[in-house]
């Protein structure tokens, strides 16, 4: 039925261009627009008798307060586990904290997870970062109703790394994460363990969040479209669940293992005495050898394994975790209003690129023992270029941005969407390119001219172009489904061009996404995007900037981290980012999708089906 009204819909809104600024207003207009198929309502898996998990508990995701602020408890959600059967250090809750508990697995076990929704909506969980099977990776198509059990049951795959479990449900991931739905998953394996790094209380999660509080403490979320369009920022830093987070520590080394919670708030994260920050591991596991960064730029949904040695420090000292000034992470209006109070806009007490406090180590012991830190730390197995299916076509992962919609590859998500170039053969090794889509304006660096000419970035001429027309094929079903955000053809509010579908263009990729927001209007909207890959870590090949972003993009350079296997990458302005990975051992529907969970809940999200 809902297929029917949105395919009436859509054919009044073909039929009538005029009445395309209006709609845009709503809601839900792209989805409509593109005639998205329901996603289905499948019976939740059920438990296998031939599956012999050596780890079984049950997750419940529920509605709970915490003691967050003094005085009133907040009500939020929450991931509460029960472990049936395993290592007894499988599940540790955080005392006090709406965080889910730490799970710990190791690389081998088979793990059977009993997934309970206790929550007044749906809900799926995803296991971010680790290889999995399509159907227990937490597809929103497997979100289960109230009362409602699912069972996942997989083998760890993984190297030794920090991943996250989180729901997924279909457009209301970001609300769920942000109510408190979200904990940390460890894998550990014997490369790891030979290492000895510090562990037990010297190996201290670091789960940074921020959330906004009203007067009672309860949180407040989006309040309208701005909050979707830039991300929502709450002006409270929480680690682990609590303001002001400290730890104290003894003068030795630490093993701090840091992730970005948030919803959407970038970090860049450096010690407040200028120390280096030493890490050791990011999202895909430890790295080959240690890296020294001035400061580490850490988005949505990043890990970060830092090495953390207080050795001769005197007891009493202090060391504060900040998040360092820099820039160009928002689109520009966005910035000078969250910093400057216009009141066009919500303004926040601690706009993103600002520099504020994260948390506190104090020094309370000195202790003489010292863990060295190893030189060697892992050896990671990199795809050479050689071996990759496709080196002169990489996969386009094409950003845009537009006042009413993120999109990827000029799409929206949509069930059952599948592009060609979504198409991945399973056991292959894919090069893929990542960039922003709007074409023209000389937001393009020379080096991505010919990469943009073959996504088609810059096909339509002008590229200022402030809107685009509607180009229909001649097959209207399909049609409707291009050209979206293609309203105004007078309003001038149009930000965004339309699609060009154009048959020179067997790719089909970013084909014709290009020409919207060239100029003033893309530089405007451009902004940093956490870029997150389902299924296998990949690694990163390179990255470019345009020349035009690049005094913003001096400002977090030094911050990204290149030698380690990674789920996210954060693509910033103007940049443009290849990447190499495996799709191995697993069929089925693999999203990717912007890490900005708002962006995410817009449709900044689409699915590779590997088959
Ligand atoms: Cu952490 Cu699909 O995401
Ligand atoms: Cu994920
Ligand atoms: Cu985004």
């Amino acid at each position: 039925m809902s297929d029917h009204k949105s395919y009436s819909r859509r054919r009044f809104l073909a039929q009538s261009g005029l009445g395309l600024a209006a709609f845009a207003a709503m809601p839900g207009f792209l989805r409509a627009m593109e005639g998205m198929k329901a996603m289905p309502k499948l019976t939740p898996n059920k438990a296998s008798p031939n599956f012999k998990p050596d780890v079984e508990f049950e997750l419940f995701s529920r509605s709970s307060s915490a003691s967050i602020l003094p005085g009133q408890q907040t009500l939020v959600q929450q991931y509460a586990a029960l472990l049936k059967k395993g290592p007894k250090d499988t599940i540790t809750d955080i005392a006090g904290s709406y965080l889910g508990p730490i799970i710990r697995l190791q690389k081998g076990q088979k793990v059977r997870i009993n997934l309970h929704n206790k929550l007044a909506e749906p809900t799926v969980t995803h296991w971010h970062g680790l290889h999995v099977p399509a159907n227990m990776d937490g597809h929103p198509m497997y979100a289960i109703d109230p009362g409602e059990t699912l069972v996942y049951e997989f083998e760890v795959l993984n190297r030794a790394g920090m991943n996250i479990y989180h729901p997924h449900p279909h457009e209301a991931t970001a609300k769920q994460v942000y109510n408190g739905l979200a904990g940390a998953l460890f894998v550990h394996d014997e490369e790891e363990a030979k290492l000895e790094l510090p562990s037990g209380e010297y190996e201290i999660p670091i789960v940074i969040q921020d959330r906004l509080f009203d007067e009672l403490n309860q949180l407040i979320y989006v309040r309208g479209m701005h909050d979707r369009m830039t991300g929502f920022y709450g002006d409270r830093i929480l680690v682990n669940g609590f303001p002001d987070f400290k730890i104290d520590v003894a003068s030795r080394a630490y093993r701090l293992r840091v992730l970005n919670g948030s919803t959407a708030r970038i970090f860049k994260l450096g010690w407040d005495d200028g120390t280096p920050i030493t890490v050791i591991g990011v999202d895909g596991g430890l790295l080959e050898k240690p890296e020294v960064k001035p400061y580490v730029m850490l988005a949505p949904g990043e890990r970060l394994d830092v090495w953390a040695d207080f050795s001769g420090r005197n007891e009493g000292t202090q060391l504060i975790m900040r998040s360092l000034p820099f820039s160009g992470v928002l689109p520009k209006m966005a910035e000078r209003m969250m910093g400057g109070g216009m009141d066009m806009m919500h303004h926040n007490k601690l706009p993103v690129g600002s520099d504020y406090p994260i948390f506190t180590a104090r020094v309370t012991k000195k202790v003489s023992e010292s863990h060295k830190l190893p030189s060697q730390l892992s050896t990671i197995k990199w795809h050479p270029i050689s071996a990759v299916a496709n080196p002169d076509k990489p996969v386009p992962i094409g950003i845009s941005e537009g006042p009413m919609a993120m999109l990827l590859n000029g799409r929206p998500y949509a069930y059952n969407d599948i592009q060609d170039f979504e198409r991945i053969k399973v056991n292959t090794i894919q090069l893929m390119e990542i960039f922003h889509a709007h074409g023209g304006g000389g937001s393009h660096g020379k080096e991505s001219a010919p990469a943009s000419g073959e996504h088609g970035a810059e096909k339509q001429s002008g590229g200022m172009g402030m809107m685009g027309g509607m180009k229909h094929g001649d097959d209207d079903q399909k049609g409707g489904g291009h050209g979206m955000m293609g309203m105004s053809h007078k309003g001038g509010m149009g930000m965004m061009g339309g699609m060009k579908h154009g048959d020179d263009d067997q790719k089909g990729g970013g084909q014709g996404m290009g020409g919207m927001m060239g100029g003033g209007m893309g530089m405007m909207m451009s902004m940093a995007h956490p870029i997150h890959l389902h299924g296998q870590q990949f690694q990163i090949v390179s990255r470019s900037v345009s020349a035009d972003e690049e005094a913003d993009y001096a400002t977090v350079r030094e911050g990204f981290i290149e030698s380690g296997l990674k789920d996210v990458v954060l693509v910033m302005p103007g940049e443009k980012v290849r990447i190499i990975k495996p799709f191995q051992d697993f069929k089925g529907l693999f999203m990717y999708h912007c890490h900005n969970l708002e962006h995410e809940d817009m449709g900044m999200m689409r699915d590779f089906l590997v088959e």
